[in-house]
């Protein structure tokens, strides 16, 4: 017989070495950390306090009740640390212990975290690497699934969840980090489906293999599940971190502000030269913004999928911004269902937690086509002018290039409550490109290129907005820096609501 004391410390060691050593060297074969490891590495050293360590599953079927089949902490490690000093909460399954898979107690155990983590008001992340349901548990394990979900569901827009996918995540599984804000994914160990290949294959009667199907690289080119894909557990943690330091805790913290050595009122004078004299010619974005934000320090979201727009993380002058832009260099950053739906989904998670939005306009239009329209262009482009329209924090303009037709106005214009709307020399903004506006008015007439030509003097330029007060002011590129962190500034105080209601009709 063991004193309390011996039991207690038993149980501790018990709780360290989850599903054993054998379990463990195994998840090492397949390059994947433990559990406590990749907590170990995403938090600050020293800094995690576990919650939990002796809960057990209390399923007594199938012989699950049997001493051998009791894990202290059962198949998740859960609890809350610091990363860069600041709150996170954290859970983190452990696939050596019944493959990861969620029993009523693991998810209570989830849950217990998430409920604290909304009242004190610090961001979840869940790194996932489990089997799906416990299948001896049977229901008990979905209502768990959907205890999970509830709170994912409350929790949107009050503090950020993040996702990282380390390890098979299936079935009921995949709906909590789809419900999350951001979805991060390792490369060739991570996989989310609904059904895997086998189901596929029975009910389709499709070939496909489980990384085809639900890997890293669906996820992040075809689908849009997920919002990036790192190498190995050890880069993904990592960016993780790096990741973090952008965010604010919750929707009534304001943005994190760091120390910035990168002068504000630097004048980046590539900038002037940056966008082509011939209006067809390309150029990238991430150009302009790596030159442009502080350090060249620049955090994509989805830098793989729908390429035709550009979203992500970005410091000004120490301050957090959210930074869109169309990218000319694909698809002459012309706006489809994919951008649409990746910018206006980044458009609400910044306005939901505060973060500034900066806008670089080049667009040419929605992409024309059956293919869009039958895939409901209208529906997901006004997702985009919706999430630009209903957002609050300060928003902040520069059209580049050309801004046309409906896009111009989706695009945070002026009349969607733009504070600061800039436009370069260089800016066009008009119903349409040259060519095609004067073959329409113009139809059959003589002299289309003397009428493309009296087009392109009183349109192709940025005077029409500049005349009317759509655009603030017309800037020498090497000064977009200086103004916008000057802006920024003085937009720090900016408030603004929406007429009250139960909550908006978003057009899904
Ligand atoms: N419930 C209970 N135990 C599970 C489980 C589940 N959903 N998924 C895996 N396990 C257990 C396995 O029995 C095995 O136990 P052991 O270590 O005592 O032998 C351990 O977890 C590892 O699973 P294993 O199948 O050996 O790992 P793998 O890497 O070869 O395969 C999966 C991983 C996830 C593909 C496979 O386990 C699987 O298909 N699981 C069921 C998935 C599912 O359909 N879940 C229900 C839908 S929500």
């Amino acid at each position: 017989h063991l004193s309390v004391k011996e039991r207690i410390e038993e149980k501790r060691e018990a709780a360290l070495v989850g599903g054993g050593r054998k379990r463990i060297e195994a998840q090492h074969e397949r390059g994947k950390l433990t559990a406590r490891e990749r907590v170990e590495l995403l938090l600050d050293p020293e800094s995690f306090v576990e919650t939990d360590m002796f809960v057990e599953h209390r399923c007594s079927d199938f012989g699950m009740e049997q001493y051998r089949n009791k894990f202290p902490g059962d198949s998740v490690v859960t609890g809350r640390g610091r990363i860069s000093g600041r709150l996170v909460y954290v859970f983190s399954q452990d696939f050596t212990v019944f493959g990861g898979s969620l029993s009523g107690a693991h998810a209570q155990k989830i849950c217990k975290i998430m409920d604290q983590a909304m009242t004190v008001g610090a961001p979840v992340i869940g790194l996932n690497d489990s089997g799906g349901a416990r299948i001896q548990e049977g229901v008990e394990s979905l209502a768990g699934y959907a205890d999970i979900f509830l709170r994912n569901v409350l929790a949107s827009g009050v503090v950020p969840q993040i996702s990282l996918i380390m390890g098979p995540c299936a079935g009921g599984a995949v709906y909590s980090p789809a419900l999350t804000d951001f979805t991060f994914m390792v490369k060739d160990t991570s996989y989310l489906f609904i059904t895997g290949p086998d189901v596929v294959k029975s009910v389709t009667n499709e070939d496909v293999t489980q990384e085809e199907l639900g890997g890293a690289k669906t996820h992040t080119t075809v689908s849009g599940v997920a919002h990036r894909a790192f190498e190995n557990d050890v880069e993904a943690l990592l960016n993780l971190r790096e990741f973090f330091n952008f965010l604010p805790l919750n929707n009534q913290d304001p943005t994190p502000i760091r120390e910035c050595h990168d002068p504000s009122n630097r004048l980046v004078k590539s900038l002037d030269t940056i966008v082509p004299f011939e209006s067809t010619k390309a150029y990238d974005m991430l150009d302009i913004i790596h030159a442009i934000v502080d350090e060249r320090d620049f955090f994509e979201i989805m830098p793989t999928y729908a390429k035709n727009i550009v979203v992500g993380f970005a410091r000004m002058n120490g301050r957090t911004v959210g930074i869109v832009g169309n990218q000319p260099k694909v698809a002459s950053g012309c706006l489809d269902i994919n951008s649409s739906v990746k910018g206006a989904r980044f458009v609400r998670f910044c306005d939901a937690f505060n973060i500034p939005i900066i806008t670089f306009v080049d667009v040419p239009g929605f992409l024309p086509g059956t293919a869009q329209e039958y895939g409901g262009i209208i529906r997901h482009g006004a997702k985009l002018l919706y999430a630009f329209a209903e957002a609050t924090v300060p928003k902040i303009t520069i059209i580049t290039r050309k801004a046309y037709g409906g896009a111009y106005d989706v695009m945070s214009s002026k009349h969607l409550r733009g504070d600061v709307n800039y436009a370069w020399p260089t800016a066009e903004v008009a119903v349409m490109g040259a060519k095609g506006a004067v073959q329409i008015i113009f139809r059959g007439k003589e002299n289309q290129a003397k009428a493309e030509a009296e087009y392109v003097e009183k349109f192709a330029n940025p005077f029409p907005a500049a005349v009317r007060g759509f655009v603030d002011d017309i800037i020498e590129p090497a000064t977009t820096r200086k103004k916008i962190c000057s802006d920024l500034e003085m937009l720090a105080s900016k408030k603004q609501v929406n007429p009250w209601k139960k909550h908006a009709n978003i057009p899904l």
